[in-house]
């Protein structure tokens, strides 16, 4: 890799508010030469260069890279990972040399597959829910097994379901016609070959970041995200609705448990099973009691959680970016901003469900002391039009969290688009 002072091209894959997110955050480096969005939307329009090209298409992706000159790659969403963007870097001659962030294909699993994390969990003593795995060919005792648990029932298809892929159910009956819906059925098809079944954990749940060079750590601020479409966290689950961070309830003492319990211990665990990982690990936790638990892994950074943590980061991403790739993560002081940051979705109406596009976006030119960061919108003839589910966070800065999200609402109030929603409810249950 280039030297540190060195500025560089650089490819952010993805379209979401979370991409856009980061484009604002590396725009900000001054290790920043070019920036690329692929595919991007009309926030990361406004602050680098879009190119039309899909996050798991790797023959164009190489394409564009030889043609920019790009050397950093910073991959948003999890498919690629899971595809192996990042071992087809490696594999390839012209391409060995670009830094890319985000694991390679056999750490990517952590996410890729239920069961792979939880067999990882188990092997590292990492605390996480009890569970077993079935496939259609022992869907018996995959009946067996739910008549030993308690309700409610935790059914969870063992690959990527675009964040369906987790049932909870109140009834026993009800469970094991969905397990074979899952096993023999396909319901979230390949995804649903094995399906883990899991004791369900009481209490509530937040996330942790962590980036990691593949030999040491540091950690991000914590986040909580609110994932229900209706308020008082009711109804479908969705990508995201809103996100809060710091996590009033995550006490300095609490944050130790994780980083001994869960952050050391995963990091070690990845070493010792030779699963290659330079980028970010978000662990999926629930405090029970006093103690946290691990929910899941991803592999990446979340959305609409990105909308709150980069945020907060004041040191350069660029610099912790080469510092990964460099494997020199130790050497780096990460500097988070005191302050609370929080998000507020607005989404198409119907969301999670069908929903119209197309819709146009106005009063963006009178939000005051928040942040948009774009996500399903794009730009058309000169206007912001939808072109998604979630189509925009609005971040603020505060004091406290009950400061930003007042401010974050007062913003919302000012933008308009047809049968625009979200919820009036973040942060209600801290
Ligand atoms: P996941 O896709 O694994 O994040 O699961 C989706 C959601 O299901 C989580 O955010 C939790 O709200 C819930 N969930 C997953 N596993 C459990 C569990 N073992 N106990 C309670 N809730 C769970
Ligand atoms: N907001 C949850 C996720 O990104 O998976």
């Amino acid at each position: 890799m280039r030297k540190q002072n060195l500025t560089m091209n650089i490819l952010v894959l993805g379209s979401g508010g979370r991409e856009h997110t980061f484009a604002w955050k590396i725009a900000q480096s001054q290790h920043c030469n070019k920036l690329f969005v692929a595919p991007g939307n009309s926030g990361t329009d406004a602050i680098a260069e879009n190119l039309n090209i899909s996050v798991t298409d790797f023959v164009e992706i190489k394409n564009v890279v030889l043609k920019n000159d790009i050397q950093l790659v910073v991959v948003g969403p999890e498919d690629p990972l899971v595809q192996g963007v990042h071992d087809f870097f490696l594999n390839d001659e012209e391409l060995k040399y670009v830094s890319v962030i985000g694991p390679e294909q056999a750490a990517a699993e952590l996410e890729g597959s239920k069961e792979f994390a939880k067999e990882f969990m188990m092997r590292h003593n990492i605390p996480t829910a009890a569970y077993e795995s079935f496939t259609k060919d022992n869907v018996e005792d995959g009946y067996k097994f739910l008549e030993t648990l308690q309700p409610p029932y935790v059914l969870k298809a063992d690959g990527l379901a675009a964040g369906k892929g987790v049932l909870i159910l109140n009834d026993l009956a009800e469970a094991k016609t969905e397990l074979k819906n899952m096993l023999v059925d396909a319901k979230f098809g390949d995804a649903s070959t094995k399906v883990v079944i899991e004791e369900f954990l009481d209490g509530i749940e937040l996330s942790c970041f962590v980036l990691t060079d593949g030999k040491d750590y540091k950690i991000l601020p914590t986040a909580k995200d609110y994932k229900r479409i209706g308020e008082g966290d009711t109804g479908l689950n969705t990508g995201g609705m809103g996100a809060v961070s710091p996590v009033p309830f995550a006490t300095q003492e609490f944050l130790d448990k994780i980083e001994t319990r869960i952050v050391k211990p995963t990091v070690e665990g990845l070493k010792k099973d030779n699963l290659p990982y330079v980028g970010f690990i978000f662990i999926g936790l629930i405090k029970v009691g006093d103690d946290p638990k691990v929910i899941e892994y991803n592999v990446r950074m979340g959305d609409p959680e990105t909308e709150v943590v980069l945020p907060r980061l004041k040191s350069d991403l660029v610099e912790i970016f080469q510092a990964m790739a460099n494997q020199t993560l130790a050497e780096v002081d990460i500097e988070i901003d005191e302050r609370a940051a929080t998000t507020i979705m607005m989404v198409s109406g119907g969301y999670p469900e069908a929903y119209e596009k197309g819709k146009e976006i106005t009063g963006i030119e009178n939000v005051e002391d928040s942040i948009l960061f774009h996500a399903g919108a794009k730009m058309q003839d000169d206007k912001v039009v939808t072109s998604g589910g979630r189509v925009m966070a609005v971040t603020s800065y505060g004091k406290t969290y009950q400061e930003a999200i007042k401010k974050s609402y007062q913003n919302i109030e000012k933008l308009h688009f047809d049968k625009m929603y979200y919820r009036k409810d973040i942060g209600f249950d801290l």
